[in-house]
């Protein structure tokens, strides 16, 4: 693996959900192609292994690590067990995530609740855990992974664009609470990324939900949260970042003239 320069060559940064076949997979592979050392933390031990792995023969630095969002104590232990085994920590990115396809008042509480524990009181954790760390190093980056259902209403996806919206305003929040003590906290919302098994929706989406005619794939969402980390982003905070090939800033399809 080719390294460009990140920003100091022992960087080390946190992934939830870093496991994932998608787009946390990515979000690994394009911090280590920059130079970070990459925990990959997941509740799928052989997933975030996979990955860690993959990382590695490619050249780059990784380590899995168990980490279940929804346990503090579990936070708790993987930022320790980083610092322990890295002497520091520089960046963290909440990419674990689930989904839920119901209309919101058709959800049990039972569902609202895991919906919310992992998408949105996860990273609440997991930023409440690694801030002593990062400011008593002088500061630190947050990447959150969002959604673009946080902008707006698609039916059937009421809770957990729900989630998404609020992570974005812990983004915001965070940004302004933590920034004069060197803290940066943004989002990234993707687009639809690698629905597997689903390819012909996909197909569908891309030719009338996207301004582009490819497919956003998760490299596309690693490489940005690799920039909002770096050095490169320095005077950057507090913003939402739409990785969706335009399907945000769409308004209408063919068809509507005024
Ligand atoms: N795939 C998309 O099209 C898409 C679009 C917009 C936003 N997102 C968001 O991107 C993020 C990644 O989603 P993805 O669909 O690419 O999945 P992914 O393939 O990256 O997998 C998600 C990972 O999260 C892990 N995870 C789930 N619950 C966890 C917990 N409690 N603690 C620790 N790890 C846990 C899973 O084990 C899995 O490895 C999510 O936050 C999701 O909401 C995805």
């Amino acid at each position: 693996m080719e390294r460009v320069a990140g920003m100091t060559e022992d960087s080390v940064c946190i992934v939830t959900g870093g496991g994932g076949p998608r787009i946390g997979s990515g979000i690994c592979r394009a911090l280590a192609v920059k130079g970070w050392t990459v925990v990959v933390a997941d509740q799928n031990l052989a997933a975030a292994t996979a990955v860690a792995d993959e990382v590695r023969a490619a050249g780059g630095s990784a380590v899995p690590m168990v980490l279940d969002v929804t346990d503090a104590d579990s936070v708790r232990r993987v930022v320790a067990a980083t610092v322990a085994e890295f002497g520091g920590l520089d960046a963290l990115v909440n990419s674990a995530g689930v989904g839920l396809r119901k209309p919101g008042a058709e959800a049990t509480p039972e569902e609202f609740d895991r919906v919310h524990a992992i998408n949105y009181r996860g990273p609440w954790t997991c930023i409440k855990e690694v801030l002593p760390v990062m400011l008593a190093n002088g500061g630190g980056s947050i990447v959150n992974i969002g959604s673009v259902h946080a902008a707006g209403a698609a039916e059937t996806f009421t809770l957990y664009a729900a989630t998404k919206a609020a992570l974005a305003a812990l983004t915001k929040g965070t940004a302004r609470d933590y920034g004069r003590r060197g803290i940066r906290c943004n989002i990234v919302h993707p687009g639809a990324v690698e629905v597997r098994g689903n390819e012909h929706l996909l197909d569908e989406f891309v030719a009338t939900r996207q301004m582009l005619p490819a497919a956003v794939e998760a490299i596309d969402i690693g490489n940005a949260v690799a920039f909002l980390v770096s050095a490169e982003a320095r005077a950057i905070t507090g913003i939402e970042l739409f990785v969706d090939a335009g399907t945000t800033a769409m308004l209408f399809s063919n068809g509507f003239t005024d």
